[in-house]
C-alpha cells in the first residue's frame, strides 16, 4: 500500500514538473508553473523521506535530512529575493553547479556501498560520476568569471590538453565499466580528479560573455547527470525531471547560438574573441553622425502614430525599465501606438528583455518577436533604441567579413526615424563598430538610459 502511494506520489511530480514546464513558456502562466513544478517536487521529496523503503529499510536520519533541507532552503530563497536582474546568470549558474555535485555525490556514496553492482548499475554510477563533476567543476568557474573572480586565461595547448584528457577519461569509464581491470578505487577516484580538470580547463578559456550559452550546456549536463540517478534509485520523478532538464537545456543552447548566428564549437573554442579584436582593429572610418536634443526627440515621438522602442543591454545595466513604462504610457495618453522590438538574444540571458519589461509591469501583448516586430517596421515612425547594439547592427546583413554576419537583426532602418540612445560611440558586447549611428535616418541621444528617460518623460509632459 505504501508502495502504491510512493508511485502514485512520483507521478503526481512527474506530471506537475512536466506541465509546469509548459507554463513557463509564457509569462503570464510562469509563475503559476514554476509553482506547480515545486509543488509535485515537495510531494515527490516527503513521499521519498517517509514511504521509500529498500531492503526492508526505511529512511531514518531525519535530523541530517530536515537539517539540509531547511539550510538549502533558507540559503536559496534568501539567494534568488537578493539577486540583482544583471545577476542572473551567476545565480543559475551557481545553482547549477549544485546540482551538478549532487549527482557526483550519488555516484560517490553507490560505488562505495558494499553490495554487488551489476554492469549496468556500473555503467550509471561512472557516467554520472563524470558528467555531474564536469558541470560542478565548470559551473563553479563559469560563476567565478561571471562575478569578476576569474579572468579568462587561455592556456597554450589548452584544447589538446582537453582533448588527452577527455580520451583519458573516456579509458577510465570504459576500464572502470568493461571490467579490464579490477575497478579498483584508484581508477574510479581517477574519473573524479580528471573530470573535475576537465570541468575547469574546459570553461577557463571561454570569453566571459560567452557564459550563458556555456551555462546552458552545463545545465543540460546536470540534467542528464540527475537523469542516471533516476535510472540508478527507479526514480520516475528524477528521471523525467533529468530528461526534461537535459533537453531543455541542450534546446536552448542551439536556440542561443542560432540567435547569434554561431556554432556551439565557435563558442566553445572561443573563435569569436579573436576576431573580435580583429575587427576592432579594423575599423573603418564611418564618417559623421547627429545628434538629437531631448526636447526635438520628444515632439518627433509625441506627433508620431507608431512608436517601436527597442530594448537592449544597456536598458537592464540602467535599470531603466521602469521610467521607459512611464514614457509608454505618457506617449498612448497621447495617442501615440507603442510596441517594443524583442530580440532574442537582447541583453545578456535568454528572456532577459522580457523579464526586465515584465518587471516594470509592461503588458505582454505590447512585445513584439522579432519577426512580428520587422513585419511592423515599415509602419513605423520613430524607433527608439535604448541601449541596444549588436541587436540591431546592419553589417549582421551586410558585411560577410563582420563576426556578425548572418545573424538576425532587428531591421530599424525601415522604419522613418530611428533614434538611437547610449552613453557613448563605443560597440558592444561583440566588439565591432555599428554603422547604423552615422547612416542618415539615425540620431544620436547620448546619455544614461535612466537619465535619458527622465528627462524626455518630463519634456512630453510639457509637448
Ligand atoms: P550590446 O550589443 O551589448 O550593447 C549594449 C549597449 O548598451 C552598449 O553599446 C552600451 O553603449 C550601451 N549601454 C551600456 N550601459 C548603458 C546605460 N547605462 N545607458 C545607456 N546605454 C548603455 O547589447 P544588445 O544589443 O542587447 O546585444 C546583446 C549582445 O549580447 C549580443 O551580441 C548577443 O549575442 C550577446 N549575448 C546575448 C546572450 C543572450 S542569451 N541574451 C548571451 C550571450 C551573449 P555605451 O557604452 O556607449 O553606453
Amino acid at each position: 500500500m505504501e508502495n502504491a502511494i510512493l508511485q502514485l506520489c512520483y507521478l503526481i511530480g512527474s506530471i506537475t514538473f512536466i506541465m509546469g514546464l509548459k507554463m513557463l513558456s509564457h509569462p503570464d502562466t510562469a509563475r503559476k508553473g514554476n509553482l506547480l513544478a515545486a509543488a509535485g517536487m515537495i510531494i515527490a521529496i516527503f513521499a521519498t523521506i517517509f514511504l521509500y523503503e529498500h531492503e526492508g529499510h526505511k529512511l531514518h536520519n531525519y535530523v541530517w535530512i530536515f537539517a539540509a533541507l531547511i539550510l538549502g532552503t533558507v540559503v536559496g530563497t534568501v539567494a534568488a529575493k537578493k539577486v540583482q536582474m544583471t545577476a542572473m546568470p551567476e545565480m543559475v549558474s551557481l545553482f547549477n553547479g549544485m546540482g551538478g555535485a549532487c549527482a557526483m555525490l550519488i555516484s560517490l556514496v553507490e560505488y562505495n556501498k558494499p553490495e554487488v553492482k551489476t554492469t549496468g548499475s556500473m555503467v550509471v554510477i561512472a557516467l554520472g560520476m563524470l558528467i555531474g563533476t564536469v558541470s560542478f567543476a565548470g559551473s563553479m568557474i563559469a560563476w567565478g568569471k561571471l562575478n569578476g573572480k576569474i579572468k579568462d586565461r587561455t592556456i597554450p595547448g589548452g584544447q589538446i590538453i582537453n582533448f588527452l584528457i577527455f580520451g583519458g577519461l573516456i579509458a577510465l569509464v570504459v576500464s572502470v565499466v568493461g571490467g579490464f581491470f579490477p575497478a579498483t578505487p584508484a581508477l574510479f577516484y581517477g574519473i573524479l580528479a580528471l573530470a573535475a580538470l576537465y570541468g575547469i580547463l574546459f570553461v577557463m578559456p571561454i570569453g566571459g560573455a560567452d557564459m550563458p550559452v556555456v551555462i546552458s550546456l552545463l545545465n543540460s549536463f546536470t540534467g542528464v547527470a540527475a537523469a542516471f540517478g533516476g535510472f540508478l534509485y527507479d526514480n520516475p520523478v528524477m528521471l523525467t525531471g533529468g530528461i526534461l532538464v537535459g533537453s531543455a537545456g541542450t534546446i536552448l543552447t542551439i536556440l542561443m547560438c542560432k540567435a547569434m548566428n554561431r556554432s556551439l564549437k565557435n563558442v566553445l573554442l572561443g573563435s569569436f574573441g579573436g576576431q573580435k579584436a580583429g575587427a576592432a582593429g579594423a575599423a573603418k572610418d564611418q564618417g559623421n553622425y547627429k545628434e538629437i536634443s531631448l526636447n526635438d526627440t520628444a515632439v518627433l515621438m509625441a506627433y508620431a502614430q507608431k512608436v517601436m522602442i527597442i530594448p537592449g543591454y544597456g536598458l537592464a545595466v540602467a535599470q531603466a525599465q521602469h521610467i521607459c513604462h512611464e514614457l509608454e504610457k505618457i506617449l498612448n495618453e497621447k495617442g501615440v501606438e507603442v510596441s517594443y522590438g524583442i530580440h532574442p538574444v537582447a541583453g545578456r540571458m535568454p528572456g532577459h528583455m522580457n523579464v526586465l519589461l515584465a518587471e516594470a509591469d509592461v503588458p505582454y501583448e505590447k512585445l513584439l518577436e522579432m519577426e512580428d516586430a520587422n513585419d511592423q517596421m515599415g509602419s513605423t515612425n520613430v524607433v527608439l533604441i535604448l541601449g541596444a547594439n549588436d541587436v540591431v547592427n546592419p553589417a549582421a546583413k551586410d558585411d560577410p567579413a563582420s563576426p556578425i554576419f548572418g545573424m538576425p537583426i532587428l531591421e530599424v532602418e525601415k522604419a522613418e526615424h530611428v533614434i538611437v540612445n547610449k552613453r557613448s560611440m563605443k560597440p558592444g558586447y561583440a566588439g565591432i563598430e555599428n554603422e547604423l549611428f552615422f547612416r542618415p535616418k539615425t540620431s544620436m541621444l547620448f546619455g544614461d538610459a535612466k537619465k535619458v528617460l527622465q528627462s524626455l518623460v518630463a519634456e512630453l509632459k510639457q509637448v
